[in-house]
């Protein structure tokens, strides 16, 4: 699918991705701009608990490869 990692990688940013989008790491971990926090959905709870485990995690974290 067209996930922000996918997206990052098509037009040439490096994004990580260890899992290749299988919610089995946290190396896609991306902080959301203020202005589109609210437009995403809700992270489901697989990606919440995924979250919990990531470094730095701020209150607009998520997991790159789970925007959609
Ligand atoms: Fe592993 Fe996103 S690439 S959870």
């Amino acid at each position: 699918g067209d996930n922000v990692l996918y997206l990052a990688h098509r037009h040439g940013i490096d994004m990580e991705g260890a899992c290749e989008a299988s919610l089995a790491c946290t190396t896609c971990h991306v902080y959301v701009h203020r202005d589109f926090l609210d437009k995403l959905p809700s992270p489901e709870e697989k990606e919440d608990d995924l979250l919990d485990l990531a470094p730095f995690l701020k209150e607009n974290s998520r997991l790159g490869c789970q925007i959609i």
